[in-house]
């Protein structure tokens, strides 16, 4: 017993936070090594955020057009504004074959061409021949479906294997040993409302984006930066957390997504016009372009009145004159969506769009095995021992300062593989544990019980509601100075509004009041850390738009901005470096230059 709680102990090789795509596939990854390996999320696995994925996965398959990993390679790169780190990034777009076609061996249900082969469909930023070339046809689809496909895929995966899974189990924090490395991770089973404290030689955080610290996302409820939030309690940095990416095509109002994919089968956007005034910022990519750019050019359209609409508030994306067997066969889970949440039939009607918040590129700093680093004695890449991150979660670098639409399930898998890789080296099955400190566990435990207890004036939703609208206005698509100064000061005052909580449930069993309060508190720091990063960034660097520095400033900031952010709220900013150097001599670093499509 610790205070009024009944702890459970467990003990594993390895232990896995979260159950989407990168969470999954680390999880059998190890567990087919041999290594005794628990996997603990807060959600059915299958109910994860991966299955929400829709246009596809990229790899250089060349099934439907020339293609090479190496112009993957230059494009990921170039979509990343160079702040990708290329080792990382050389290592991902190599390993996207294999990865690809083991996911077709599990069984994932991708569209075929005529001849049998996985279908590919071109998605934005992906060319060929280092830019020159036509769009490149690189990323792998299973309809629009495609994360759907391959989450129930990889959980199929896992059960086969001799992985131990504790569903619908919140993770609480870290355990961590006097030395900085992790030890375990305490855990609350919602069900019963037990405890319980995991030991491993290794933690791998797979628990995703933080997309709800905004008021319009397309991210899922349980999107709250939960690893983020433990790694920030347990004193370790965050990275490039300035760097969210809108994505264009959110339903208007309702902000689902519609995919990418879309505009890869042959839709565009249109203005109050109806021109297609992408023909004027990306001339020779059009609708195809980057995400950051597609996003700021229908942000331009909407300030500038030519917005659609009673209010002009947004833009129009057609795919009326797309073939119904296209939309039948290619995209018929939008086609759906658009019906039921905005009430449009795509086959006469353009759908309502608009910038949506959808990826965090930042997150918990990794090395390309999934090793969580940090800045520590001048050493930029410092290991932290006992920790991994890996997924939306983690920051590797591999999306820099924008991501392609599929690199994200590319990541995913890629990485969730690499980790069980890199555990396999690490970690000897059946190894002793060390015993824990006696007071690993205290400050976790005195936190939620704080919380459960929390008597305040303030509902979380409240609370949670003013975070939303202070990132959503403070911090979007183009930023300036003023803007994020007063967005600084907003959320500031929302952090001394978490000591007024009010939780009206004090149950330890589904009590949801209590999960979103402490998601809440997670949500918070990865907020903080974006607001204070954006503000501390003066430059423009792909999704990172700031008015009052139009330009990319290499000289000053080619490198990775890292937050610390303590129990008040309080913020630290620090940089690492950006690996400029790939991981082998087959292909020459990609140098900097002017980002156009
Ligand atoms: O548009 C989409 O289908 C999203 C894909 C992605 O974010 O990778």
């Amino acid at each position: 017993m610790t205070g009024a709680y009944e702890i459970i102990d467990h003990d594993y090789d390895v232990i896995v936070v979260g159950a989407g795509g990168a969470g999954l596939r680390a999880t059998f990854g190890m567990a087919a090594k041999g290594l005794r390996t628990a996997c603990v999320s807060k959600v059915f696995p299958t109910r994860s955020h991966t299955v929400a994925a829709q246009g596809g996965i990229s790899a250089a398959l060349a099934n439907m057009g020339e293609d090479n990993w190496r112009w993957h390679m230059y494009d990921t790169v170039k979509g990343s504004d160079w702040l990708g780190d290329q080792d990382a990034i050389e290592y991902m777009v190599r390993e996207a074959v294999p990865a690809v076609i083991e996911l077709e061996h599990y069984g994932v249900p991708f569209s075929r061409t005529e001849d049998g082969k996985i279908y590919q469909r071109p998605f934005g930023g992906m060319t060929t021949n280092f830019g020159e070339g036509p769009p490149a046809q690189r990323t792998c689809a299973a309809a629009d479906r495609t994360g759907h496909a391959i989450l129930h895929t990889l959980y199929q995966q896992a059960l086969s294997h001799d992985a131990e899974f504790f569903i619908e189990y919140f993770a609480l924090d870290l355990l961590m040993d006097e030395d900085g490395s992790c030890r375990g991770v305490i855990a609350w089973n919602l069900a019963d409302g037990t405890l319980h404290r995991f030991r491993g030689h290794l933690v791998v955080l797979a628990t995703g984006g933080y997309g709800r610290t905004y008021f319009s996302c397309t991210s899922a409820h349980t999107c709250t930066g939960d690893g983020g939030g433990m790694v920030a309690r347990a004193g370790l940095p965050l990275q490039d957390m300035e760097f969210v990416q809108f994505h264009p095509t959110g339903i208007y109002g309702a902000g689902c997504l519609i995919t990418e994919g879309v505009r890869g089968e042959g839709g565009y956007l249109t203005n109050a016009e109806g021109e297609r005034f992408m023909e004027r910022y990306a001339p020779s990519a059009k609708d195809l372009a980057s995400r950051d750019v597609v996003s700021r050019s229908m942000t331009i359209e909407i300030r500038e009145n030519r917005g659609v609409g009673e209010s002009g508030d947004h833009i129009h994306l057609h795919l009326e004159h797309l073939a119904a067997d296209v939309i039948h066969q290619r995209l018929p889970g939008i086609a759906e969506t658009a019906r039921i949440f905005s009430g449009v039939d795509v086959t006469k009607e353009p759908i309502p769009v608009l910038p949506t918040c959808h990826y965090n590129m930042g997150g918990v700093p990794t090395n390309y095995h999934g090793e969580v680093v940090t800045l520590k004695d001048g050493d930029p890449d410092h290991v932290v021992p006992g920790l991994m991150a890996i997924g939306e979660a983690a920051c590797v670098s591999v999306h820099g300062a924008n991501r392609l639409g599929s690199n994200s399930l590319l990541d995913l898998v890629v990485f969730g593989r690499a980790a069980a890789n890199r555990a396999a080296e690490l970690v000897t099955a059946g190894q002793a544990h060390k015993p824990l400190p006696s007071e690993a566990s205290d400050k976790a435990i005195a936190r939620f019980d704080q919380q459960r207890h929390a008597s305040g004036g303030s509902p979380t939703a409240k609370v949670r509601l003013e975070m939303q609208q202070a990132m959503q206005s403070n911090c979007a698509v183009f930023r300036t100075g003023d803007v994020l100064q007063e967005g600084v000061d907003r959320l500031a005052e929302v952090w001394n509004g978490l000591a007024d909580l009010s939780v009206t449930d004090r149950s330890l069993i589904w009590n949801s009041d209590l999960v979103e309060t402490l998601e809440l508190e997670n949500l918070m720091i990865q907020a903080a850390a974006t607001m204070n990063s954006a503000h501390n960034r003066t430059e423009s660097r792909g999704a990172h738009a700031r008015e009052d520095y139009p330009d990319r400033d290499d000289e000053n900031f080619l490198k990775h901005t890292i937050c610390w952010i303590d129990d008040d709220g309080a913020v630290t900013i620090d940089y690492r470096p950006v690996h400029l150097q790939p991981l082998s001599n087959e292909i020459q670093s990609i140098p900097p230059k002017a980002r156009v499509y």
